[in-house]
């Protein structure tokens, strides 16, 4: 017997997806084998890592623990669409800089995490920063860098933005 499937419509990225999908099948998963958007990776697939992170109208969610089928007629952006549109050059161009990446198995969903807490317009503290990432694990246990490439972005832009 085939398993339940559903038509869903959606945006990925600024683009129009109409796809026939497994009712059970995860977002993340979706992204990656329907639509080859692999830069959202699949680490533990029950919630804990955050590698599979991608934003669903606006808000950052687990990818693995979001059905395709719930994201009928949402905004998805992954992290192909936010690297893309140039909204995260300054972070990545830090990541880089700090070496804040080493298998970078877990770069696209901390980018998207850090970027949420830029967007918030807040100038968080240092410990406020690793508690905003804590649901996230770097396997190469980077978070050295990875807290200072953020704090050097925040310092740079949302300070000085302020000022
Ligand atoms: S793969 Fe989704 S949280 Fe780990
Ligand atoms: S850079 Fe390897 S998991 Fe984070």
């Amino acid at each position: 017997m085939s398993a339940p499937t559903c038509d869903i419509k959606l945006t990925v990225n600024g683009e129009q997806v109409a796809e026939t999908v497994e009712a059970r099948k995860s977002l993340v998963d979706f992204l990656r084998e329907d639509l080859a958007l692999t830069g959202s990776h699949v680490g533990c697939e029950h919630g804990f890592c955050g590698a599979c992170t991608v934003r669903v109208d606006g808000v950052i969610v687990r990818g693995c623990l979001t059905l395709a089928v719930q994201c009928d007629g949402a905004r998805v952006e992954t992290i192909e669409g936010v690297s893309d549109a140039g909204e995260i050059a300054d972070l990545q161009a830090a990541f880089e800089k700090r070496n804040a990446l080493q298998c970078g198995f877990c770069t696209p969903g901390m980018l998207l995490t850090a970027q949420e807490l830029l967007s918030s317009g807040k100038v968080p503290s240092r410990e406020q920063i690793r508690e905003h990432l804590s649901g996230n694990y770097c396997r190469c246990t980077g978070y050295q860098a990875i807290v200072d490439a953020i704090e050097e972005v925040i310092r740079t832009e949302v300070i000085h933005g302020q000022g």
